[in-house]
């Protein structure tokens, strides 16, 4: 349709139908039962406002999309099509790790064709819209939803919003396999207060645009089609109903023209926030605010023709949110064809297919992290192993937000194993339940494991302690339930739960040769496995083909090389903790404890346990001191910073070559080093290369004393090395 047409479309259509198009309702409105990712709202869904509703939520499989599509257009006055979202995270059917995973992989353009695959899958099944990437900086552990989150670092997060985006989307969301991406949560939801989820978010402007609106921003340059607003206050009013934050920053600044989404029930929310008396005033507030669409509150259904009638809210709002929906459903080809991709038969095809299949296995490989190995892995062959932890036979490795993969498609650790390394001596024991007896999962109550008695444990244990013996070699998987991440789990304690511990002591008493395979979908405090066992591999929540993955990686058929995006905190006492702090008054000198005032803890370092960027492969590499090309450089210059990198170990190995700088002295206080750039490369052993980043003024900028982005002549330190740690910087001076 031509935008005049589109126009025209809107002229002739009724306030209530225009506020109709507004309203996202659960497809169980539609269907009976369908996905639901949110409390269901009480008010606000007559059934002729569902009759009139723009889009539905938790509503896919080409057959259910149909049915629902064409009900609902033949009640249509105008015809218009619904449009159908859901929250395709790490994918459809075909699970890839979860995006802490991915954004370990250091490899953005990986996570643009896992989204691409993902969305091929979700059109075939008839969705329109993804809710991802969330684009959330995150720097606390204890909040579970880092899971959905590429980590703390603000450049590396706006690689992966932007090829997320890019993958979703395509080069035309008319084009088959492409669906929109909708960036979220806008802004600042990554920053709970004390970890615990939906709760209030204090930054400053100045860290808010310095390190949160990057990611978010790259998201909305690269073109994605929606953004949802965030549940939380930022400067003390709700997101959904902060003008200034969609009015000014979003829409203003960014040149945001797409559809502004709430989260679910968000406008409601806002009475909860007691910003808002009522649901008129919520209403008004959101539709000021310009959020688009309501999803799941029905407060627009419910208040907006009365508002407009009343003259509160002018008509030309509505007319505005109405037309940016209409011009979502005309780029995505709706009315044209309103199906768009859905097709049963292709579901068959395309869905869990060999291609994607093998691509979730790549990730997969590439999401995990060593962070320690002392020449346990990779398992040398002909030892025979024990397999111990309730991993072993767990179909759980999807993530928690895997809403539409399916437990049956995914592979047991012991299937992997047996499937692949035909290791008949291999042993597997559970040796304990996944989670402590008395531990309580508020809100999951319902679909908690049944409980194994105390005796059961008991012997479960003792076998395993019995095959470790005889083994000689353990593999052990631990940890996290997949319940313990994602939304609406946050936790205060950040370790294994403490029947798995007990488990590791006790195997690790009768053997010395013991890799911990750790799955989570946070970091945790894992400073009694680090102390405990040889080697331990960070497998996060790996997907479909996780298993498989391991044993390539277990083997030694494939090298580890994830890097970690987001800090592994030594203790719950020091989150958040993230390697781009601001230096202190009083910086503490590692080393001179003594000095006592200091910033500093009594009873823990001031590091974390593992930082971001870290992670180790079967191999090691020496870099060499930092080249500059010139000591000195002015604006329009390119100063090359460069190292040699040699493989000094005895394999082939994949290292990521990261660059950090550091403003020495500015007009606002900068980060001890910032990430601006890093390269994978892969030697043989004794080989070596040079890498070179080029640094521009561009890399240089930040958001100074003027509120602007831009540069400060002065000193910089340039550091480059295998993770945040790398020291010895090479100096120049910029202006
Ligand atoms: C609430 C979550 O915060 C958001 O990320 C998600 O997309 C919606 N529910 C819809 O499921």
């Amino acid at each position: 349709m031509t935008k005049e047409a589109l126009q025209e479309l809107l002229e002739d259509m009724s306030l209530e139908e225009k506020i109709g198009q507004m309203n996202q309702v659960a497809g169980s409105f539609f269907l009976g039962a369908s996905v639901a990712t949110g409390p269901m709202a009480e008010k606000g869904f007559t059934q002729e406002n569902i009759d009139r509703a723009g889009s539905a939520i938790g509503v896919s499989g080409a057959a259910a999309v149909k049915k629902v599509q064409k009900a609902y257009m033949e009640k249509h006055p105008h015809r218009i099509p619904l449009l159908f979202m859901l929250d395709v995270i790490n994918g459809y059917k075909t699970v890839f790790p979860i995006p802490l995973g991915q954004g370990a992989a250091f490899e953005p353009e990986l996570s643009m064709r896992c989204a691409r695959m993902a969305a091929r899958e979700a059109a075939v099944s008839g969705l329109h819209v993804t809710f991802s990437p969330m684009a959330d900086l995150v720097r606390d552990a204890r909040w579970g939803r880092v899971m959905e989150s590429t980590g703390e670092d603000p450049y590396l997060n706006s690689l992966y919003a932007t090829a997320m985006v890019r993958g979703y989307q395509g080069n035309d969301l008319r084009d088959r396999g492409s669906i929109a991406a909708c960036i979220k949560h806008f802004a600042g939801y990554g920053a709970p207060d004390a970890g615990r989820d939906y709760n209030t978010v204090e930054l400053s402007e100045h860290t808010l645009r310095q390190f949160y609106l990057p990611a978010y921003e790259a998201g909305v340059q690269a073109g994605a089609a929606l953004v949802m607003t965030a549940f939380n206050t930022v400067e003390g009013i709700p997101a959904t109903g902060n003008r200034r934050l969609m009015r000014q920053i979003l829409r203003d600044e960014m040149g945001f023209d797409g559809v502004l989404i709430s989260d679910w029930a968000a406008i409601e929310e806002m009475l909860c926030h007691g910003y808002c008396a009522d649901r008129t005033q919520a209403a008004r507030r959101a539709v000021a605010a310009g959020v688009d669409m309501d999803m799941m509150a029905g407060v627009y259904a419910e208040q907006l023709a009365a508002l407009v009638q009343g003259g509160e809210v002018p008509e030309t709002l509505i007319d505005e949110a109405v037309m940016r929906i209409l011009t979502l459903k005309n780029a995505l080809g709706l009315f044209e064809a309103p199906f768009k991709d859905a097709d049963e038969e292709k579901e068959k095809e395309i869905i869990l297919c060999e291609e994607h299949r093998a691509l979730a296995r790549e990730a997969a490989r590439k999401s995990f992290v060593l962070l320690k190995n002392e020449g346990v892995l990779p398992l040398a062959p002909d030892t025979k192993t024990a397999y111990i932890g309730p991993y072993v036979d767990s179909r759980n490795l999807m993530g928690a937000w895997s809403l539409t993969g399916e437990t049956k498609d995914v592979a047991t650790l012991r299937e992997a194993v047996l499937e692949q390394r035909a290791d008949t001596d291999a042993v597997f024991c559970c040796g304990c339940p996944m989670t402590d007896r008395d531990m309580k999962l508020e809100g999951f109550l319902e679909c908690m494991d049944e409980m194994v008695s105390a005796e059961e444990q008991q012997r479960m244990m003792d076998e395993a302690v019995e095959a470790a013996k005889a083994c000689g070699r353990v593999v052990m998987l631990l940890g996290e339930d997949r319940r313990q991440s994602g939304e609406a789990a946050s936790s205060a304690g950040i370790q294994i739960p403490g029947i798995q511990q007990e488990l590791l002591d006790r195997v690790c008493a009768v053997c010395d040769q013991v890799a911990v395979v750790l799955f989570s979908g946070r970091p945790l405090d894992i400073r009694r496995i680090a102390e405990k066992a040889q080697a331990v591999l960070l497998a996060w929540m790996p997907g479909t083909e996780g298993a498989r993955a391991l044993v390539d990686v277990l083997s030694g058929r494939y090298a580890p090389s994830g890097k970690l995006p987001m800090s592994f905190p030594y203790c719950a006492g020091q989150v958040p903790v993230h390697y781009n702090e601001y230096p202190t008054g009083r910086p503490h000198v590692p080393g001179k404890d003594k000095d006592r005032f200091r910033s500093k803890y009594l009873d823990i370092p001031n590091a974390p346990l593992y930082p971001f960027g870290f992670g180790l492969t079967y191999t090691s590499f020496r870099v060499s001191p930092v080249r500059l090309d010139r000591d000195h450089m002015a604006k329009d210059d390119v100063l090359t910073a460069s190292v040699t990198v040699r493989n000094t170990g005895p394999a082939e190995g994949t290292e990521t070559i990261q660059l950090y700088i550091h403003d020495v002295a500015a007009s606002v206080v900068r980060p001890i080093k910032e990430l601006k750039g890093f390269c994978k490369v892969t030697l043989q052993p004794g080989e070596q290369k040079d890498i070179c980043f080029p640094i521009t003024e561009r890399e240089l900028r930040f958001l100074t004393e003027n509120g602007r982005w831009e540069s400060e002549p002065g000193a910089f330190e340039v550091f480059i090395g295998t993770s945040s740690l790398a020291d010895m910087p090479a100096r120049f001076v910029y202006g």
